[in-house]
């Protein structure tokens, strides 16, 4: 935290970051989306232990050993289960935030993961395997309902530093699936022993951040907005801030407030009917989809089976997939820093390019792995070429793009719908990859191959660099395919449209 500091500089009292700040920046952080990286890529290590305990129980129960088809769907579902929780968190969001607060709702959601943590835990003394299935479920909400953490630290955050802090979310995703790589390790929790403590640890972050939040501040916006406390809000800012003065940045945060409420709020269904912002629409969906589907999660989910096919050896695996977790965090820092230079659009076009290129490779290593000794370590580089593209644009970026491509009235909507679609394709991938495997063998990743270029040609093609741009220039550029006018006068253009809907400012609930 302590490299913030330098930006913090207290010339023309920029915002600095207190020691409040940082205190609850790293509880939310750990408490939450360090959980979310960490039960992505939890069950990819024990998965062969695990799988062993399936096939045990079941054979405890009905005396006869399980088919290998019903074993794969179990484990099919017990890795999907997560992003198909994930969706129904998803839609979860807007109802807990707006009834419970941000720090409230973060506090809450430590219930999705205290209890699947005690459940997966106890999974094997119980000899139940539907108990892992349903505690992932579980968890899967509980991730779901991460987007939260951005949204509460921005709020907390003084303008200069929300990108920073917003990176420090982002960061801690993939810290999270590197701790549980490292702690898979075959010697430390990764075991036939181990495995039952290693998914269940998702519950000492939880259990620390419900103990420690309650001492740190709610978001001063939650509470002058929606609960007109400003009395709170203003003490909280005072904490928060480290100086007395507020007046300024409560009266910035009322003005917004007004112009929120002038403008209401677009309920998913009036975006999705809303011509000017059409094609933004189908972008954004375009490129949550591709970022799903292009297989990042396969890989996270189901990395050593994959390592396992390329003919790494089999006690060299474990330690691969640390090293592509490694990768991962490393990435996403040097992503944060050339983001503002480079622009998102670069950044996409040729992260989906990488992965592209990644899947080509790594098919053809595939097929010569028999003929030549050195494949295995041709395919490792390739998944490594393909974490480092995906981690570079199409991982982080998504977010970004789907924030500055609608205004602040069409935002909550269209984060339900980018929201909803990045977590149904993340569902698909961890259901359908054990049988794309099955089916195609070695050209599985020609699938992902093909999407990344889609979604490449489409960046390409339609999408803009939205890199400083403001909504109504974005909103002209998209003009002509949208075939609406857009007058440069009427700055207020979104206003207009936005008033025809105003009749149903339900909130982003409305889905
Ligand atoms: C389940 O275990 C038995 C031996 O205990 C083994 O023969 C069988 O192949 C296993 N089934 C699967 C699907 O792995």
């Amino acid at each position: 935290m302590a490299d913030y500091k330098k930006e913090g500089k207290p010339v023309e009292r920029k915002g600095r970051v207190t020691v409040v700040l940082a205190l609850t920046t790293f509880i939310a952080t750990f408490g939450s989306s360090f959980q979310y990286g960490y039960n992505v890529a939890v069950i990819n290590s024990p998965s062969q232990f695990m799988q062993q305990f399936y096939n045990a129980t079941y054979m405890e129960r009905y005396n006869r050993p399980m088919e290998e088809g019903f074993l794969t769907l179990l484990w099919s579902l017990s890795v999907a289960m997560f992003p198909l929780g994930g969706f129904f968190g998803s839609l979860m969001v807007a109802p807990l935030v707006n009834r419970l607060g941000r720090k409230g709702t973060l506090l809450f959601n430590n219930i999705f993961s205290i209890v699947p943590a005690v459940m997966m835990g106890v999974s094997e003394i119980a000899k139940s395997y539907e108990i892992i299935i349903v505690a992932r479920f579980i968890v899967g909400i509980c991730a779901g309902i991460v987007v939260v953490v951005p949204m509460y630290l921005c709020e907390l955050a003084p303008k200069n530093l929300r990108g920073a802090i917003c990176v420090a979310a982002e960061l801690l995703i993939t810290i999270g699936i590197l701790s549980a790589q490292v702690l898979g390790i075959r010697h430390i929790l990764g075991n036939s022993t181990g495995w039952t403590i290693l998914l269940g640890l998702t519950g000492i972050p939880a259990l620390l951040e419900l103990l420690l939040l309650p001492f740190f501040p709610e978001s001063p916006r939650y509470l002058l907005m929606q609960k007109g406390d400003e009395k709170s809000a203003r003490k909280v800012l005072q904490r928060l801030r480290g100086w007395d003065d507020v007046d300024e940045e409560l009266s910035e945060m009322r003005l917004e407030e007004q112009s929120e409420k002038a403008e209401g709020r677009l309920s998913v269904f009036s975006l999705l009917s809303q011509r000017s912002l059409r094609w933004q629409l189908i972008s954004i969906i375009v490129i949550n989809t591709g970022q799903q589907l292009s297989g990042i999660n396969a890989i996270f989910y189901y990395a050593d089976s994959i390592y396992a096919k390329a003919g790494v050896r089999e006690n060299d695996i474990q330690y691969v997939t640390v090293g592509t977790g490694a990768v991962n965090v490393c990435m996403v820092i040097a992503s944060a820093c050339i983001v503002e230079s480079l622009g998102r659009r670069l950044l996409l076009v040729s992260g989906f390019g990488i992965n592209c290129i990644a899947c080509v490779l790594f098919t053809v290593a595939l097929n010569f792995q028999e003929t030549v000794s050195w494949m295995p370590y041709v395919s490792i580089a390739c998944i490594i070429g393909y974490v480092m593209g995906h981690a570079i644009g199409p991982g982080p970026l998504p977010f970004l793009v789907t924030t500055e491509m609608f205004r602040q009235t069409a935002r909550p909507a269209a984060f339900m719908i980018a929201g909803s679609v990045h977590w149904l394709s993340n569902f698909i991938i961890g259901l359908l990859f054990p049988y794309l495997e099955k089916g195609l063998g070695s050209y599985s990743f020609l699938v992902f191959a093909v999407i990344c270029v889609i979604t490449m040609v489409y960046i390409w093609l339609v999408v803009p660099e939205t890199k400083n741009k403001t909504f109504l220039e974005i909103c002209q550029i998209f003009a002509k395919r949208n075939k609406v006018e857009i007058k440069l006068d009427a700055g207020d253009l979104p206003m207009k449209e936005s008033k025809e809907s105003l009749g149903d400012v339900v909130k982003v609930t409305a889905f």
